[in-house]
């Protein structure tokens, strides 16, 4: 079978050509080691390898499993990442939150970092490989979150510089930091029934949603105990929802902090939120 029978396996189901490509592309690549020569060449597969990729197509086209916690893996700045049930599959979004975040503590010479909600441990493990000199703490209320990001650490070799724990918040966490960084759960409960079904029946919901109908919770609670955990001079760095920036960048005015800087995302929506603490 050629490339393109898989990719007719998504049309036929509805799916959109790019995303069954991308989809295509991704499984040969994450399953196979295919590289872009093969694909080209349309490299034929073995009967095992038919045998298998028609399986994972198959349940993603009937369950809308992402395709990403069917094979096990996502891609996240470049690099691998294991992904499983109980851990948000990485958003490119969140790569500008990675960026911002290495921008703001790219002068400080061994920056101390917290990062709050850490799923597969992508933020963190992504910060640790382009600063060396980084000192990352990563707390998710999920044991088995925690689990996952681990596995990503030792996979990635990013052992010494990267720890992970169990903490609701602020709970189990004692140190000061430079930089407190979170994409946190931000879907208001009353978005679930217009979220795709990908995210809707497949992300864990506590990665996902608030009690509160505007999405802010989170950012409320992490604001306000920050400053005991931040160390002079430090910043805050959140991933927004849509249309959160502004109740966001309020409460930041609110607790005195200083330089607030709204970055839009590839769509133009106000995705990352940055700020100082003023003293
Ligand atoms: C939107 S996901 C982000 C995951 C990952 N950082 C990423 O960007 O892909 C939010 C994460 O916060 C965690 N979380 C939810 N409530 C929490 C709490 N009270 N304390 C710590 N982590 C929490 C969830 O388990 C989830 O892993």
């Amino acid at each position: 079978m050629y490339r393109k029978s898989y990719i007719d396996i998504y049309l036929k189901n509805g799916f959109e050509f790019d995303e069954a490509k991308n989809e295509v592309d991704f499984a040969l690549d994450t399953l196979f080691n295919f590289t872009y020569k093969d694909y080209m060449l349309d490299k034929q597969l073995e009967n095992w390898q038919i045998s298998k990729l028609i399986k994972v197509i198959t349940e993603r086209v009937t369950t809308r499993r992402p395709i990403q916690q069917i094979i096990g893996q996502a891609y996240f700045y470049g690099h691998k990442f294991f992904v499983n049930e109980y851990t948000l599959v990485p958003r490119p979004e969140t790569e500008l939150l990675v960026s911002a975040s290495l921008e703001l503590i790219k002068n400080i010479p061994t920056p101390k970092v917290l990062d709050i909600g850490t799923g597969t441990g992508c933020i963190p493990l992504t910060i640790a490989m382009e600063n060396q000199t980084a000192y990352i703490a990563s707390v998710d209320i999920s044991p088995e979150a925690i689990e996952t990001a681990k596995k990503n650490a030792l996979f990635h070799n990013v052992l010494t510089n990267v720890k992970f724990f169990n903490s609701d918040l602020f709970e189990n966490v004692q140190d000061k930091y430079n930089l407190i960084v979170s994409n946190p759960p931000y879907i208001p409960p009353q978005e679930k029934e217009n979220l795709q079904i990908e995210v809707r029946d497949f992300d864990p919901p506590t990665a996902l949603f608030t009690k509160d109908e505007a999405g802010v919770e989170f950012y409320k609670k992490i604001i306000l105990k920050a400053k005991d955990y931040l160390l002079e001079n430090g910043y805050i760095a959140f991933e927004l929802g849509i249309n959160q920036a502004n109740l966001v960048k309020e409460m930041l005015e609110m607790n005195n902090y200083a330089d607030i800087n709204i970055i839009k995302d590839y769509n133009s929506i106000e995705r990352i939120i940055t700020a100082r603490t003023n003293c």
